[in-house]
């Protein structure tokens, strides 16, 4: 009798919900093209952002500001190629969302011509009402919170965020608010480890981070920087070192984050 393959069952954001509340982790990584939106998939990530970090790594910009809607919904629907299994998540672009009328139609072209099944947005507050639109509407959001590189010239540079009792007052309240607009996931990038840890633990969503530290619901990384060939940043890791091929280097990326080998304790901030 022939041996039949284990069944793959889509990633739905019922399945991520679970994931949190069993207490097992989930892997995300960024992907531009449908190659590596196959290997990812095929590697067991649950989770694959089409980031607008494609500015930087396909595209060669100092920051994520000139990316265009089209050029995001041109990276998804080629990544939506590979993919079967994982969940495709799709960032909404610089100047995109800045009205929630804007942003509901941003967020439709990215849905159908993108094929994206949520888009994500980086902002707090200003953001709740534009997160209340696209959820009624039908579309998952995950929200952005801490270091927004869509704002890093308001920021001056890239740096951890909610270190000060102050903003980490905010990025607290900002999470909160998003979840109760009906944001369905989080991501939380380069905060504290301990603040990230409370906001995990008070909502009811996933909360993924990066450079967050390891007591987040997930983890994410940019595949260039974790295959040792994009930025090297203190909460990466070169997942090639060590390693034979790409396709080791993620299945050994999503096996750490899943036996919270990664992030270890230095890959986070205090
Ligand atoms: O654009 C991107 O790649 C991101 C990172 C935080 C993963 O948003």
């Amino acid at each position: 009798m022939s041996q039949q393959p284990p069944v793959r069952n889509k990633i739905s954001i019922t399945h991520l919900r679970d994931m949190k509340a069993n207490g097992e982790r989930i892997a995300c990584l960024t992907a531009y093209d449908a190659t590596f939106g196959r290997v990812l998939d095929e590697a067991g990530v649950e989770v694959i952002l089409v980031g607008d970090s494609l500015g930087m790594v396909m595209q060669g910009h100092d920051s994520t500001l000139p990316v265009t809607v089209s050029d995001m919904i041109y990276h998804s629907a080629n990544v939506r190629r590979g993919v079967d299994r994982a969940m495709l998540m799709t960032d909404m672009p610089y100047m995109s969302y800045a009205q929630p009328e804007q942003a509901l139609s941003t967020a439709a072209r990215i849905m159908s011509e993108g094929r994206a099944q949520m888009v994500k947005l980086e902002g707090g507050g200003w953001v709740a009402d534009t997160v209340r639109l696209l959820t009624e509407r039908g579309i998952p959001v995950c929200g952005h919170l801490g270091l927004q590189p869509q704002s890093i010239h308001r920021l001056g540079g890239y740096r951890v965020q909610g270190r000060d009792t102050e903003s980490a007052r905010q990025i607290r309240e900002d999470a909160r608010v998003l979840a109760d607009a009906g944001a369905v996931m989080l991501l939380l990038e380069c905060v504290p480890r301990s603040l990230a840890a409370e906001i995990t633990h008070a909502l009811s969503i996933p909360v993924i981070g990066i450079g967050a530290g390891s007591d987040c619901d997930g983890q994410i990384l940019v595949l260039h920087d974790m295959l040792g060939i994009g930025f090297s940043h203190r909460f990466t890791r070169d997942f090639m070192q060590g390693g034979r091929s790409i396709t080791e280097a993620i299945e050994r990326y999503a096996r750490a984050v899943k036996s919270r080998e990664f992030p270890a304790h230095e890959h986070g901030f205090d």
